[in-house]
């Protein structure tokens, strides 16, 4: 009886356990601190280690009226850059952002790390999962 309960936990504890990694991996990212990680190695350099942007050559980040509004085409802005003239809270900016190479994985992270770090308007937001970065990211021009 006893071996037999061992044997059905050795089965069912491993199962359970590939099933949460799984699920972690592919459908929930909240992984706060490696968004963090992917800030700093890919973002910050530009936009700053607080988001604060640099004088009038990098719009901010940090509570930025432009992301608020594009919040949901951040995995687009990311893979393919940006070359437009744009105002963020107020002032102009023009130079081009290049396209960064980041996976849906690293977005997600990114994109919950930015909203809990950046945004006070999206701070209640839930979660942004890693399949809906696939959506949105496939759906890009
Ligand atoms: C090489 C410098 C550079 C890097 C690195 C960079 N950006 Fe940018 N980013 C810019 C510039 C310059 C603009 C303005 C683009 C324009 O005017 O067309 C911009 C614009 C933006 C905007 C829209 C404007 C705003 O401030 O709300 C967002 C959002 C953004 N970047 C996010 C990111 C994220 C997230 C990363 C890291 C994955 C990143 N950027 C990495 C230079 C950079």
């Amino acid at each position: 009886m006893n071996n037999r309960l061992l044997r059905w936990a050795m089965v069912v504890f491993p199962l359970l356990a590939l099933l949460f990694f799984l699920y972690m991996t592919f459908f929930y990212s909240a992984y706060e601190s490696a968004g963090r990680i992917t800030y700093m190695q890919s973002c910050a350099s530009c936009h700053g280690e607080n988001g604060e942007g640099i004088a009038l050559l990098v719009p901010p980040l940090r509570e930025s009226d432009y992301l608020n509004v594009h919040f949901e085409q951040l995995p687009c802005l990311i893979r393919s850059g940006m070359e437009d003239t744009i105002v963020v809270n107020g002032k102009m900016y023009y130079q081009p952002m290049y396209p960064i190479n980041l996976n849906d994985v690293e977005i997600a992270n990114l994109m919950n790390f930015m909203q809990d770090s950046f945004m006070n308007e999206r701070k209640n937001k839930s979660a942004i999962r890693t399949l809906w970065v696939k959506t949105q990211a496939d759906s890009c021009k």
